[in-house]
């Protein structure tokens, strides 16, 4: 528990003034969600009634056995299925009073995602693989490429910049994935069992390098893992059981 006393014990609004000069409030909240799939019978309770918030800046851990509804929890988070019930504001935006178009706009601008299987493009390279979310916002190419490659250069890779995803490790694939999220300079990050595919060494580096970005860029991370080790890592830990929320620690002060 001493690995980022340091950084941690400057003023507490550090995140909160790299993210966003005017928000306040929390990063996410979440309240009294559910989610179920299907009917009657075979109803599937998923998230039976979650509440909690996600302060700017902070990196927050959700952990629980497979099936506990970390899954399903990011996906409403990140706007990419909706709720049975309860709500969640992102950034003080109700998720709920917006459309598809507002969902997807939400998404491209403000959110930026890692999933456990990295899902680059494999013919394009790392650098035009980080491109990608500044395309779809249509920023010019010369600016694309220079921020592409300060950003590539930020997770430690500005020598892979033209290599494709196949002639990276998986180590290094998620790397550029987390350049990728960052690309378009989102509030928030939702990482979906980032080192599930790596073995526990390059895990920790790449918990590492998240915990370095919501330093230095002042991001928000909210991440999914199983991997007990990493916890530590965590300014907080979320744990679910069976779609709810079991236990909510404060990061042990030393
Ligand atoms: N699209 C879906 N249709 C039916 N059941 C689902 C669907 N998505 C998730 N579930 C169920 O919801 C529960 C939570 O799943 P999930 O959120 O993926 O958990 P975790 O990510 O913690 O492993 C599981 O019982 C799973 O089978
Ligand atoms: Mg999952």
């Amino acid at each position: 528990m001493t690995r980022h006393q340091a950084a941690d014990s400057t003023p507490t609004t550090t995140g909160a003034t790299a993210t966003s000069a005017t928000a306040t409030g929390p990063m996410v909240a979440v309240t009294d969600l559910r989610r179920s799939f299907g009917t009657g019978e075979r109803t599937v309770h998923a998230l039976r009634g979650i509440s909690f918030s996600v302060g700017r800046g902070e990196l927050t851990a959700l952990k629980g056995r497979s099936g506990s509804g970390k899954t399903t929890l990011l996906n409403l988070v990140g706007g990419l299925d909706a709720p049975t019930g309860g709500s969640i504001a992102l950034d003080g935006i109700d998720l709920g009073g917006l459309n598809e178009d507002g969902r997807l706009a939400l998404r491209r601008e403000r959110i930026g995602f890692v999933f456990q299987s990295f899902g680059l493009i494999p013919m394009l390279t790392a650098a035009e693989n980080v491109g990608v979310p500044m395309r779809l916002r249509k920023v010019l190419p010369a600016e694309r490429e220079e921020r592409a490659h300060t950003l590539l250069a930020l997770v430690g890779l500005a020598d892979h910049a033209n290599q494709r995803p196949g002639e990276l490790s998986g180590g290094q694939q998620q790397r550029v994935a987390i350049a990728r999220a960052l690309a378009n300079d989102p509030g928030l990050i939702i990482a979906d069992e980032p080192t599930g595919q790596l073995d526990s060494e390059t895990g920790r580096s790449i918990m590492e390098l998240l915990r370095a970005v919501v330093r230095s860029e002042g991001v928000t991370v909210l991440v999914a893992t199983h991997d007990p080790t990493l916890m530590e890592l965590a300014d907080r830990v979320i744990e679910l059981h069976d779609g709810r929320i079991v236990e909510e620690d404060a990061e042990q002060a030393a």
